[in-house]
């Protein structure tokens, strides 16, 4: 058997979460101890080519200009790749080919993009058509992040209390709100502890158990924040949260320190950009690179401060953007 649905294309952008994701409830089933809140990145992109083929002896996994990241190692796609297989109910290997427009392992969530972009490659390419939710829960069980990065534009993921209930939806298309996410790159190294690995440690802060008890409440004004537009009651939020989350990550036992001097650097201009009249907010995930949010028409200025601070070494500008998509044209 030999048929072209057995290969297929998928595009998939990172996201950026504005409530975090960090802490299971379920390691196996990557059930988050709570709900998270996103917005698909469409300049953070990762294509993924998945071809089933009875002439392959084993599945092969090749990644263009990029050396296989911890993150998304080899082991992990197969295992995700077998999920597949078992929910198409086939045993034919796979060839797998993947790229992504930017550095991954940098915090750049490149396991949210390449998982959402592998799910959709490879249960197409299985012959499977799955609906979005079901898609985002099988993107989950490859990586937590990546079921935000299934759904269109703003999106929430629902924590659930079973691998049924715990998926993503969109809360908002990409053109609800014209606001930018600025990506300072200021190293390409990658971080020393994944975020798998770093998350198990999550309950062992002392504030652990405060900030899980207040989090729905925050999903809650976050959600009103962005009903109503509200940037700066919105970017405050945010910038807070990733705060917390880096506290907890501080705080764990032993100490997750992602936080770079390079960042921090940034994260003090940013402070004082905002003195000066230009609103902007940070907030930040398990690497070095930052991510600056703003509204469309301070996109400019806040490019152009930084691009003159020295350590920053590429800058990617962000709207919000559509989910995961099947592409007619393949990487091999
Ligand atoms: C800090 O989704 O990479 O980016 O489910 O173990 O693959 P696994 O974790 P992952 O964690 C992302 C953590 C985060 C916050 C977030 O994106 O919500």
């Amino acid at each position: 058997m030999k048929n072209e649905y057995m290969k297929a294309t998928a595009l998939a952008p990172s996201n950026i979460a504005f409530i975090k994701y960090w802490g299971k409830k379920n390691e196996d089933l990557r059930l988050p101890v709570n709900g998270s809140i996103s917005m698909n990145l469409s300049n953070l992109l990762t294509t993924t080519t998945v071809e089933f083929d009875p002439d392959y002896k084993k599945d092969d996994v090749i990644f263009i200009n990029d050396d296989l990241d911890h993150s998304v190692g080899e082991k992990r796609i197969i295992t995700h790749l077998d999920r597949i297989r078992s929910r198409a109910q086939i045993k034919v290997k796979a060839k797998v080919v993947s790229k992504n427009n930017f550095p991954s392992g940098t915090g750049l969530s490149s396991s949210a993009s390449g998982f959402a972009a592998l799910t959709l490659a490879a249960s197409r390419a299985a012959g499977l058509h799955l609906f979005e939710k079901e898609l985002t829960i099988l993107a989950r069980l490859g990586s937590g992040s990546a079921c935000r990065s299934i759904p269109d534009g703003f999106t929430e993921w629902l924590s659930g209390n079973s691998s049924e209930t715990s998926y993503a939806i969109s809360i908002y298309p990409p053109d609800y709100w014209d606001i930018v996410d600025i990506v300072a790159i200021v190293s390409d190294d990658k971080k020393e502890v994944s975020s798998t690995e770093g998350q198990k440690l999550a309950d062992s802060s002392a504030f652990a158990s405060l900030r899980f008890s207040k989090i729905n409440n925050k999903i809650k004004f976050l959600k009103q924040y962005l009903r109503v537009k509200n940037f700066t009651k919105f970017g405050e939020l945010v910038e807070a949260e990733a705060l917390e989350m880096h506290a907890i990550m501080m705080t764990s036992i032993p100490s997750l320190l992602y936080i770079m001097p390079e960042s921090l650097k940034i994260m003090h201009l940013v402070k004082k950009w905002r003195t000066e009249g230009y609103e902007v907010y940070f907030t930040l995930n398990t690497g070095q690179d930052i991510h600056l949010i703003c509204q469309e028409k301070n996109r400019g200025k806040i490019y152009q401060l930084l691009s003159e601070i020295s350590e920053v070494k590429q800058i990617i500008v962000n709207k919000p953007s559509k989910g995961a998509r099947l592409l007619n044209e393949h990487l091999f």
